[in-house]
């Protein structure tokens, strides 16, 4: 919109009253953006502890623990429908306590050591408060769904001002983010027929992918344990090519 044009009509044509009516609507629209900068940033900077831990592995072992993050920030309509749910007014105030979830980073790993690895890696950091933390992998869902849930703050250092942030990371393998992401679309599907039965196939698909992401691990594992030759042209070869892991 022209500024003119947005002035005249914000205006009212010069009705006072119209006016502070709108002053009060953007200024509570401006606060649940300040709001909703804080969440933001937070993911960037959880988003940065990660990689970082990612780039250390590599240039250590040469292998990315990280396969893909995905970052979301919740909708206005998810933040109202939660706290209506809930059954409390959604004031600035109620939705900093009590949603953990308007920051969401998901950690897709290769293998399920990586998960604890990272998620380790993670809450041992100075900054970083463990809130809560789920394993839905030692203890799946009844519907199968495997994933590590941590709910964490970070401190987020403004120009005047330090605000601690909450944001929920769910860390998963590729196999369990595979699953998750089907059953959710699947799960939406109203009016399902013979609901129970396909309940059941998924949760043998989920043990199914639980069966192999357990075998790739042992599988990488038992490769990790062969002893590289340390001393021959080989070695050098091996320090040569960490030397050219690009760092950028
Ligand atoms: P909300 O579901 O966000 O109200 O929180 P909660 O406190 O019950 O948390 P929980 O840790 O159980 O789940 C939070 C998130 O994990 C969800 O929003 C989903 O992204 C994911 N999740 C949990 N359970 C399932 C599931 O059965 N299937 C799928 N696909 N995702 C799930
Ligand atoms: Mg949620």
């Amino acid at each position: 919109m022209e500024k003119e044009n947005a002035l005249q009509i914000l205006s009212g044509g010069g009705k006072d009253l119209l006016l502070g009516q709108a002053m009060d609507l953007l200024d509570g629209v401006l606060d649940y953006k300040e709001l909703m900068m804080g969440y933001a940033c937070a993911i960037k900077e959880i988003n940065t502890k990660f990689e970082v831990l990612d780039t250390e592995f590599e240039v250590r072992y040469k292998r990315n623990p990280i396969s893909s993050i995905q970052t979301r920030l919740k909708s206005q309509t998810s933040i109202l429908e939660k706290m209506a749910r809930m059954g409390i007014p959604p004031t600035r105030e109620n939705i900093e306590e009590h949603l953990n979830d308007i920051a969401g980073i998901r950690v897709i790993c290769a293998y399920i050591d990586d998960i604890y690895l990272l998620a380790d890696a993670l809450t041992r950091q100075d900054d970083i408060k463990l809130i809560r933390r789920k394993d839905y992998i030692s203890n799946p869902k009844p519907n199968g769904y495997r994933s590590l849930h941590l709910i964490i703050s970070v401190p987020i250092f403004f120009a005047e001002s330090v605000k601690e942030v909450k944001a929920e990371v769910q860390i998963r393998t590729i196999a369990m983010d595979f699953w998750a992401s089907l059953e959710h679309q699947i799960k939406y599907k109203q009016n399902v027929e013979h609901a129970e039965k396909v309940i059941a196939r998924l949760k043998e698909c989920a043990d199914e992918i639980a069966h192999v992401d357990e075998t790739m691990q042992e599988i990488r594992m038992e490769m990790d344990n062969i002893k590289e030759d340390t001393t021959g042209p080989e070695a050098i070869y091996e320090k040569l090519k960490k030397i050219d892991i690009s760092l950028m």
